[in-house]
Protein backbone atom coordinates (compact mmCIF):
# COMPACT_ATOMS: atom_id res chain seq x y z
CA UNK A 1 0.00 0.00 0.00
CA UNK A 2 1.34 3.98 -0.53
CA UNK A 3 -1.11 5.30 2.43
CA UNK A 4 1.59 5.66 5.49
CA UNK A 5 0.31 5.07 8.80
CA UNK A 6 2.65 6.65 10.95
CA UNK A 7 3.71 6.16 14.53
CA UNK A 8 1.36 7.73 17.73
CA UNK A 9 2.22 8.68 20.97
CA UNK A 10 4.75 10.66 22.87
CA UNK A 11 8.25 10.72 23.00
CA UNK A 12 8.50 11.64 26.73
CA UNK A 13 8.24 8.47 27.12
CA UNK A 14 10.66 5.10 28.51
CA UNK A 15 8.30 2.53 26.67
CA UNK A 16 7.96 2.20 22.59
CA UNK A 17 5.71 -0.45 21.66
CA UNK A 18 6.62 -1.92 18.03
CA UNK A 19 4.41 -4.03 15.79
CA UNK A 20 4.81 -5.57 12.39
CA UNK A 21 3.35 -3.62 9.73
CA UNK A 22 -0.61 -1.61 9.55
CA UNK A 23 -3.65 -3.65 8.96
CA UNK A 24 -6.82 -2.43 7.45
CA UNK A 25 -8.00 -0.59 10.37
CA UNK A 26 -5.15 0.73 10.75
CA UNK A 27 -4.32 2.20 7.52
CA UNK A 28 -7.95 3.10 6.73
CA UNK A 29 -7.45 5.50 10.48
CA UNK A 30 -4.07 5.80 10.04
CA UNK A 31 -2.83 4.59 13.19
CA UNK A 32 -0.74 1.95 14.14
CA UNK A 33 -2.92 -0.62 17.10
CA UNK A 34 -6.29 1.13 16.57
CA UNK A 35 -7.87 0.35 20.13
CA UNK A 36 -11.32 -0.63 18.27
CA UNK A 37 -10.01 -3.08 16.07
CA UNK A 38 -9.23 -6.47 17.37
CA UNK A 39 -5.16 -6.52 17.91
CA UNK A 40 -4.98 -2.99 18.95
CA UNK A 41 -7.69 -3.41 21.56
CA UNK A 42 -6.13 -6.80 22.75
CA UNK A 43 -2.87 -4.27 23.77
CA UNK A 44 -5.25 -1.46 24.72
CA UNK A 45 -6.90 -3.06 27.33
CA UNK A 46 -4.05 -4.92 29.04
CA UNK A 47 -1.47 -1.83 29.05
CA UNK A 48 -5.03 -0.48 31.05
CA UNK A 49 -5.38 -3.16 33.25
CA UNK A 50 -1.68 -2.70 34.29
CA UNK A 51 -1.94 1.04 34.71
CA UNK A 52 -0.65 2.50 31.20
CA UNK A 53 -2.75 4.63 28.68
CA UNK A 54 -1.65 4.28 25.06
CA UNK A 55 -1.38 8.19 25.01
CA UNK A 56 1.40 7.81 27.72
CA UNK A 57 3.99 5.78 25.50
CA UNK A 58 4.97 5.54 21.64
CA UNK A 59 3.83 3.18 19.38
CA UNK A 60 5.03 2.30 15.94
CA UNK A 61 5.40 -0.19 13.45
CA UNK A 62 8.22 -1.70 11.82
CA UNK A 63 7.19 -0.84 8.53
CA UNK A 64 4.64 2.16 7.95
CA UNK A 65 2.79 0.58 4.99
CA UNK A 66 0.11 -2.23 4.80
CA UNK A 67 1.76 -5.36 3.00
CA UNK A 68 -0.63 -6.71 0.59
CA UNK A 69 -2.66 -9.53 1.74
CA UNK A 70 -1.10 -8.53 5.25
CA UNK A 71 1.36 -10.71 4.58
CA UNK A 72 4.34 -9.51 6.25
CA UNK A 73 6.77 -11.26 4.47
CA UNK A 74 5.78 -9.97 1.05
CA UNK A 75 7.84 -6.98 2.84
CA UNK A 76 11.09 -8.34 2.74
CA UNK A 77 13.93 -6.45 1.49
CA UNK A 78 11.32 -4.02 0.48
CA UNK A 79 12.13 0.15 0.39
CA UNK A 80 9.08 0.60 2.84
CA UNK A 81 10.66 -1.79 5.23
CA UNK A 82 14.27 -0.62 4.88
CA UNK A 83 12.88 2.89 5.69
CA UNK A 84 10.58 1.93 8.49
CA UNK A 85 13.44 0.41 10.07
CA UNK A 86 15.36 3.32 9.40
CA UNK A 87 13.06 5.29 10.83
CA UNK A 88 12.34 3.50 13.76
CA UNK A 89 15.91 3.67 14.80
CA UNK A 90 15.91 7.31 14.37
CA UNK A 91 12.25 8.00 17.18
CA UNK A 92 14.30 5.29 19.34
CA UNK A 93 17.68 7.23 19.26
CA UNK A 94 15.54 10.46 20.26
CA UNK A 95 12.91 8.63 23.04
CA UNK A 96 15.95 6.96 25.05
CA UNK A 97 13.11 4.06 25.82
CA UNK A 98 14.09 1.63 28.85
CA UNK A 99 12.12 -0.91 27.23
CA UNK A 100 11.19 -1.45 23.76
CA UNK A 101 8.46 -4.18 23.25
CA UNK A 102 8.63 -6.36 20.39
CA UNK A 103 5.40 -7.41 19.85
CA UNK A 104 5.11 -10.58 18.16
CA UNK A 105 8.37 -12.40 16.02
CA UNK A 106 9.48 -10.27 12.92
CA UNK A 107 9.83 -7.33 16.13
CA UNK A 108 11.94 -9.56 18.18
CA UNK A 109 13.68 -10.37 14.73
CA UNK A 110 14.88 -7.30 13.85
CA UNK A 111 14.85 -5.76 17.27
CA UNK A 112 16.91 -8.32 18.74
CA UNK A 113 18.02 -11.21 15.98
CA UNK A 114 16.21 -14.13 17.71
CA UNK A 115 14.32 -16.43 15.80
CA UNK A 116 13.34 -20.04 16.13
CA UNK A 117 14.65 -22.90 13.58
CA UNK A 118 12.61 -25.51 11.22
CA UNK A 119 14.54 -29.04 10.27
CA UNK A 120 17.27 -27.61 12.20
CA UNK A 121 17.61 -24.44 9.82
CA UNK A 122 16.86 -20.74 11.04
CA UNK A 123 13.68 -19.44 10.37
CA UNK A 124 13.62 -15.92 11.11
CA UNK A 125 9.96 -14.47 11.95
CA UNK A 126 9.57 -17.48 14.21
CA UNK A 127 10.58 -18.19 17.86
CA UNK A 128 8.22 -15.85 19.83
CA UNK A 129 7.10 -18.99 22.30
CA UNK A 130 11.41 -19.86 22.91
CA UNK A 131 12.51 -15.82 23.67
CA UNK A 132 9.11 -14.08 25.16
CA UNK A 133 9.48 -12.18 28.35
CA UNK A 134 13.53 -12.51 27.42
CA UNK A 135 15.29 -9.32 28.81
CA UNK A 136 17.83 -8.47 25.49
CA UNK A 137 19.67 -6.64 24.17
CA UNK A 138 18.52 -4.48 20.70
CA UNK A 139 20.60 -4.81 17.91
CA UNK A 140 19.82 -1.51 16.45
CA UNK A 141 22.85 0.69 15.85
CA UNK A 142 23.47 3.08 18.82
CA UNK A 143 21.00 1.17 20.99
CA UNK A 144 22.76 -1.85 22.04
CA UNK A 145 22.29 -1.09 26.13
CA UNK A 146 18.59 -0.53 24.87
CA UNK A 147 16.70 -3.33 26.87
CA UNK A 148 13.71 -5.42 24.51
CA UNK A 149 11.27 -7.52 26.04
CA UNK A 150 9.48 -9.85 23.48
CA UNK A 151 6.09 -11.02 23.43
CA UNK A 152 3.44 -12.53 21.27
CA UNK A 153 1.81 -10.00 18.45
CA UNK A 154 -1.80 -9.03 19.81
CA UNK A 155 -3.55 -10.19 17.09
CA UNK A 156 -2.26 -13.81 18.23
CA UNK A 157 -3.55 -13.29 21.55
CA UNK A 158 -7.13 -12.11 19.85
CA UNK A 159 -7.05 -15.26 18.11
CA UNK A 160 -5.62 -17.81 21.03
CA UNK A 161 -7.56 -16.61 23.97
CA UNK A 162 -5.36 -18.67 26.36
CA UNK A 163 -2.19 -16.33 25.58
CA UNK A 164 -4.07 -13.87 27.17
CA UNK A 165 -2.74 -14.34 30.79
CA UNK A 166 0.88 -14.81 29.64
CA UNK A 167 0.95 -11.63 27.29
CA UNK A 168 -0.82 -9.67 30.46
CA UNK A 169 2.43 -10.81 32.07
CA UNK A 170 4.75 -9.75 29.58
CA UNK A 171 3.33 -6.89 29.35
CA UNK A 172 3.52 -6.05 33.00
CA UNK A 173 7.36 -7.73 32.73
CA UNK A 174 7.65 -4.67 30.04
CA UNK A 175 6.09 -1.49 32.14
CA UNK A 176 8.19 -2.80 35.24
CA UNK A 177 11.29 -3.08 33.63
CA UNK A 178 10.76 0.29 31.93
CA UNK A 179 10.40 2.55 35.36
CA UNK A 180 15.23 1.47 34.90
CA UNK A 181 17.62 1.00 32.17
CA UNK A 182 19.47 -1.55 33.60
CA UNK A 183 19.35 -5.23 33.02
CA UNK A 184 19.59 -6.50 36.32
CA UNK A 185 19.95 -10.17 34.99
CA UNK A 186 20.70 -12.76 37.38
CA UNK A 187 23.80 -14.02 37.26
CA UNK A 188 23.88 -17.63 35.92
CA UNK A 189 26.65 -20.66 37.91
CA UNK A 190 27.44 -23.75 36.13
CA UNK A 191 28.37 -26.32 38.00
CA UNK A 192 29.84 -29.54 36.06
CA UNK A 193 30.81 -32.14 37.89
CA UNK A 194 29.90 -31.18 41.38
CA UNK A 195 31.37 -33.11 44.69
CA UNK A 196 29.59 -34.92 46.52
CA UNK A 197 30.19 -31.91 49.27
CA UNK A 198 28.42 -29.51 46.61
CA UNK A 199 25.61 -31.66 46.14
CA UNK A 200 24.88 -31.92 49.54
CA UNK A 201 25.34 -28.41 49.71
CA UNK A 202 22.95 -27.48 46.68
CA UNK A 203 20.58 -30.29 47.84
CA UNK A 204 20.31 -28.27 51.73
CA UNK A 205 19.97 -24.92 49.58
CA UNK A 206 16.71 -26.35 47.28
CA UNK A 207 15.10 -27.49 50.48
CA UNK A 208 15.08 -24.45 52.15
CA UNK A 209 13.83 -22.38 49.19
CA UNK A 210 10.23 -20.93 49.07
CA UNK A 211 10.06 -21.40 45.31
CA UNK A 212 11.72 -23.17 42.73
CA UNK A 213 11.87 -22.33 38.74
CA UNK A 214 14.04 -24.91 36.61
CA UNK A 215 14.24 -25.98 32.62
CA UNK A 216 13.59 -29.70 31.65
N1 LIG B 1 -0.65 -5.48 13.55
C1 LIG B 1 0.55 -4.88 13.60
O1 LIG B 1 1.59 -5.49 13.57
N2 LIG B 1 0.57 -3.54 13.72
C2 LIG B 1 -0.54 -2.80 13.78
O2 LIG B 1 -0.43 -1.59 13.90
C3 LIG B 1 -1.78 -3.47 13.72
C4 LIG B 1 -1.81 -4.81 13.60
Amino acid sequence: SSIRVPAIGTLDTKLVAVGEAPGEDEEYNKEPFWPNARAGEKFTNCLGRNGVMREDIFITNLCKYRPPQNHFDTLLNSQQLLDGLQELQQDLLKIKPNVILALGNWPMYFLTGKHGYEHGKPKPGSGITNHRASILPCIFKGLENTKVIPTYHPAHVAREAKLYPIFDMDIRRAIDDSKFPEFNLEPLTTVINPTPDEIERAAYELLRAPLYSFDI
